[in-house]
């Protein structure tokens, strides 16, 4: 996996796998401190400590047998590529955090990559689930809540609607700096 776009997509896939209804997303980037967090909080049905352990574990004995897709692994691999750490706290009953930090400048520190895609495939796949997007580069800040973007649709336009996605999209990679 390339971007972080798609690290960001596959992880939000778990949340909403999870049952999740509620998705925020949240990327930070301070330069003067040279860092960049990425981190997404659901209220999914979270999981208990015995597995919160088992998916942060760096799986180094089972490496050879690990099958290809595990997500917060590959996550958590990009992020200590780049100097950075991956943390996942979550509760039963109550939602899950997945936060995964980098050195910014960081010569193997992915991009974000097509990050408007990623976040139009989260909102179309899963019409049932609302999001909320934030980004801070440094102060500048972007926020997307697709909760008042469906309560200010009129009856006849919905979130769906080509024009409304493209204008989100739009929205979503101005927020970003590769
Ligand atoms: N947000 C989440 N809420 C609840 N459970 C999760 C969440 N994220 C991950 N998990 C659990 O951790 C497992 C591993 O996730 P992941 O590394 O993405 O691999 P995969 O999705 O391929 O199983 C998931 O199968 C799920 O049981
Ligand atoms: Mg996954």
């Amino acid at each position: 996996m390339e971007d972080l776009s798609l690290h960001i997509l596959d992880v939000v896939e778990n949340s909403t796998k999870a049952g999740a209804n509620l998705v925020e997303i949240n990327i930070k980037e301070d330069t003067d401190k040279d860092l960049l967090q990425i981190i997404i909080q659901d209220n999914g049905r979270g999981m208990d400590p015995k597995m919160v352990k088992r998916v942060t574990d760096p799986f180094i004995t089972t490496r050879t047998t690990r099958r290809v897709g595990l997500g917060l692994s590959m996550l958590e691999q990009a992020a200590q590529e780049a100097e950075g750490y991956l943390t996942v706290t979550s509760e039963k009953g109550i939602g899950t955090e997945i936060r995964a930090t980098f050195q910014a400048s960081h010569i193997d520190r992915k991009p974000f990559g097509d990050m408007g895609s990623s976040m139009i495939s989260l909102i179309l796949g899963n019409p049932g689930v609302d999001f909320i997007y934030k980004s801070d580069f440094d102060g500048e800040k972007t926020t997307i809540d697709t909760r008042a973007i469906k309560a200010e649709l009129d009856g006849t336009t919905t979130i769906s609607d080509p024009a409304v996605l493209k204008l989100l999209r739009g929205v979503f990679e101005e927020s970003l700096r590769n």
